[in-house]
C-alpha cells in the first residue's frame, strides 16, 4: 500500500510539474526562486486569507495547527504542497512563496535544531539516515527518513494528529511489513507522540534564542574552498551583494585545481536569519544552494547540486575576508617524497616567510591577493606525515602531507544506491572518490593514517557475489566513467535476462592506483558496494 499511495503520489507530483505548480524538484526550486520582497504583514495577511478557510483561530490567536508545528523552509513548502494536493487550497505562486517565507521565519528550527538533519537538506546521497530511538526508528521511519520528522518541532497534541493524519491517508500503515508485528496504531497515539514531544518539542530555549538573535548581513567578500566528488579540490571568492532584506545576489570567482573555471552567480533567499537557499548557475550547470551561516555569520557552509540531479554536487564552505593573515586551503594536500610540485596556498594577507615543514623546501612562483602559489620540493629522505603550513603569520596545522607510498585506498561512499531511468524518470547516478592512506607509525607505534585525499585512479565494476556474476549485472545495471561516477541503464524487463529481469545489479566498485603511483611493487585497490535499483518514483525536498 505504501507503493501504491506513492504510486499515487507520483501521478499528482507529475500533474503538478506539467501545470507549473510545484512538485518533487520544483519544490526545492520553489524554496530557492522567490522573486517577491514582503515583510511580514504580508505574510500574516495571506496566511489568514488562504490558510484561514480550513485553519480556525485557536486560543492564542494562530491558526490551529500552523501555530503549532515549526519546521524547515523545505519542510513548509512540503506540507503547503499536500494542501494543494490533497486538500484543494488554491494558492498563487507567488503568494505561496511569501507564505513559506513568513513560517520559515516565524516557525522555523534554530541553527542547533537543524544541524543533525542538514545532510537531508542539503540531499547529500548515500548517507546513513539519523537513528531514532527505541521502536520510534521501526515505527515511523521505514517509509521516509528519520531526518524528516527531525525537522520538525511540535508537541505531543500535534505529533498525535500527525499520527492520525498518517493513519487517514495510508490506511494500511498498521499492517505493513515492519507494523503488522506489534500493536502499531496502539504504540503510535499513545508512546510514539509522547515521545517525540519530548525529543523534538516547539518550545525550546534554542528556539527562543534565535528568535532573539541580530540579524546577520551576509554582504561582503568571501573566500572559498570547497570539493566535488570525482572532480576535485575548488578555491576562489565570492561577493556577496544584498538586495533585499533577507536576499542576495552573488558573483562567484572560482576553480578548480586543474585550473578549471568555475566562475558563476547566485541568488539566494536567506530563511529564519540563517538558511541560504540559492539558485546559482556555475560554469555551465545550473545549481541550487543549501548553505547554513553560522550564528555570527562569518562563515557559510553547506552543499550545492545540479538543479535536475541532486545527487552530484560539492562541499561548500565560505568564511568571511578579514584583516588578518589566514591560510584556508592547501592544494595539493599530498606531496610525494621526492619530487617537485605546484601547490597552492589559498588565504589573504599571505605575505613574509614560507615554511611548510620538515623535507619540504617552497620557492614562490606567484603571490596573488588570494593565493599563494608555490613549486615544492620534497626531499627524497622527507618522513611521511603531516606538516604544518606557516606563511608570515598565518599558519595552518596538518594542511599538508608527505608520503612515501600508498597503503590503502577507502573508496567513499562505502555503499550507495544507483536508480535505473526510464521513460520521463532521469537515472539516480552513483558518484565514487577515494581517499588514499599511508600509514605511518604513530603514537605508541600504533598505526597513524595520513590521509592523502583523491589520487587518480582507475575506475571499473565487478559483481559484488556469485549470484551477481551467475546473473551478469555487470553487463546490464550500467557502467562507471573515468571520474568514478556510476551511470545506471535504462529500467524495464530485459528479454536479454532470465525471466526478462531488470536491469538492477549488486556491484563492486573498484579503485585502482597503479604500482608506480602507489610506490610499490602492486597496485593499490579500493572498493565499495554499489546496489543497482529501481528507479526514483517521488524526489520529495526531504526523502
Ligand atoms: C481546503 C482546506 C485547507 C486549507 C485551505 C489549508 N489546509 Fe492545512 N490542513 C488541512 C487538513 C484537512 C489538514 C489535516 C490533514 C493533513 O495533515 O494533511 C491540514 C493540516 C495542516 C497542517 C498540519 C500538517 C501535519 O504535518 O500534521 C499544517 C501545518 C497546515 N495544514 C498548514 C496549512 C497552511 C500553511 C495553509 C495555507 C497555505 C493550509 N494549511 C491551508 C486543510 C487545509
Ligand atoms: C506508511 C509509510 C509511512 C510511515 C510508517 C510513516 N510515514 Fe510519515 N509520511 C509518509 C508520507 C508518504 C509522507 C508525505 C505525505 C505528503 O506530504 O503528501 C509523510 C510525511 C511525514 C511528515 C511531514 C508532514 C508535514 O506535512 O510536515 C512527518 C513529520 C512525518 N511523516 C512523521 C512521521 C511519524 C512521526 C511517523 C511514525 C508515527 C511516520 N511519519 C510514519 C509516510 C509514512
Amino acid at each position: 500500500m505504501s507503493t501504491t499511495s506513492k504510486a499515487e503520489n507520483t501521478g499528482g507530483w507529475a500533474l503538478a510539474v506539467l501545470l507549473g505548480v510545484l512538485a518533487a524538484g520544483a519544490a526545492t526550486r520553489a524554496v530557492a526562486a522567490v522573486t517577491a520582497t514582503t515583510g511580514p504583514a504580508d505574510g500574516a495577511t495571506l496566511v489568514k486569507t488562504y490558510c484561514g478557510a480550513c485553519h480556525l483561530p485557536d486560543r492564542q490567536g494562530t491558526l490551529a495547527r500552523i501555530g503549532d508545528e515549526r519546521k524547515t523552509p523545505e519542510g513548509w513548502v512540503m506540507t503547503i504542497f499536500r494542501m494543494q494536493n490533497l486538500h484543494g487550497l488554491q494558492l498563487p505562486a507567488t503568494a505561496r512563496d511569501t507564505i513559506v517565507r513568513y513560517l520559515a521565519d516565524t516557525r522555523g528550527l534554530a541553527p542547533s535544531e537543524a544541524a543533525p538533519a542538514r545532510f537531508a537538506l542539503e540531499r547529500r546521497p548515500n548517507v546513513p539516515d539519523l537513528a531514532l530511538p527505541g521502536d520510534l526508528q521501526r515505527m515511523c521511519a521505514r517509509c521516509h527518513s528519520a531526518a524528516r520528522i527531525a525537522l520538525e518541532r511540535r508537541d505531543a497534541a500535534d505529533w498525535l494528529k500527525n499520527a492520525n493524519w498518517h493513519l487517514a491517508e495510508f490506511p494500511t500503515i498498521e499492517y505493513q511489513e515492519g507494523a503488522r508485528d506489534r500493536h502499531w496504531w496502539r504504540e503510535a497515539s499513545t508512546k510514539v507522540p509522547a515521545e517525540l514531544g519530548r525529543l523534538f518539542p516547539l518550545h525550546t530555549a534554542a528556539w527562543a534564542a534565535w528568535q532573539r538573535h541580530a540579524p546577520i548581513d551576509l554582504a561582503g567578500r568571501w573566500l572559498v574552498r570547497g570539493d566535488e566528488p570525482g572532480r576535485g579540490t575548488y578555491w576562489g571568492t565570492a561577493e556577496i551583494r544584498r538586495t533585499a532584506a533577507d536576499e542576495y545576489r552573488t558573483t562567484y570567482r572560482l576553480r578548480f585545481a586543474d585550473g578549471q573555471a568555475l566562475d558563476g552567480q547566485s541568488h539566494a533567499i536567506v530563511y529564519t536569519g540563517y538558511e541560504w537557499r540559492g539558485t546559482a548557475t556555475l560554469g555551465d550547470r545550473s545549481t541550487h544552494e543549501v548553505f547554513a551561516a553560522s550564528p555570527g555569520g562569518r562563515r557559510l557552509s553547506g552543499r550545492w547540486f545540479l538543479d535536475d540531479h541532486a545527487e552530484i554536487g560539492a562541499d561548500w564552505d565560505a568564511v568571511r575576508a578579514g584583516r588578518a593573515p589566514r591560510i584556508v586551503l592547501v592544494s595539493p594536500r599530498a606531496i610525494r617524497a621526492g619530487t617537485s610540485t605546484r601547490v597552492t596556498i589559498v588565504g589573504e594577507h599571505l605575505g613574509g616567510r614560507v615554511d611548510l615543514g620538515a623535507g619540504l623546501r617552497a620557492r614562490v612562483v606567484h603571490r596573488g591577493r588570494t593565493s599563494l602559489v608555490l613549486q615544492v620540493d620534497a626531499a627524497a629522505h622527507a618522513a611521511p606525515g603531516y606538516r604544518t603550513v606557516r606563511v608570515g603569520g598565518a599558519n595552518a596545522a596538518d594542511a599538508v602531507a608527505v608520503y612515501d607510498r600508498v597503503d590503502r585506498l577507502d573508496v567513499t561512499p562505502a555503499y550507495a544506491i544507483a536508480r535505473l531511468g526510464g521513460g520521463k524518470i532521469d537515472p539516480v547516478a552513483a558518484q565514487f572518490a577515494v581517499d588514499a592512506i599511508e600509514e605511518i607509525p604513530g603514537p605508541a607505534s600504533k598505526p597513524q593514517a595520513v590521509h592523502l585525499g583523491a589520487l587518480p585512479v582507475a575506475w571499473s565494476i565487478g559483481p559484488f557475489d556469485a549470484q551477481a556474476a551467475h546473473d551478469r549485472d555487470v553487463d546490464f545495471a550500467g557502467r562507471i566513467d573515468s571520474r568514478g561516477r556510476f551511470l545506471p541503464a535504462g529500467a524495464g524487463p530485459n528479454p536479454k535476462r532470465p525471466f526478462h529481469a531488470d536491469n538492477t545489479g549488486n556491484l563492486e566498485v573498484i579503485a585502482t592506483l597503479p604500482p608506480g603511483a602507489a610506490g610499490r611493487p602492486t597496485a593499490v585497490v579500493g572498493k565499495a558496494h554499489l546496489v543497482v535499483t529501481v528507479q526514483r518514483w517521488n524526489t520529495p525536498p526531504i526523502y
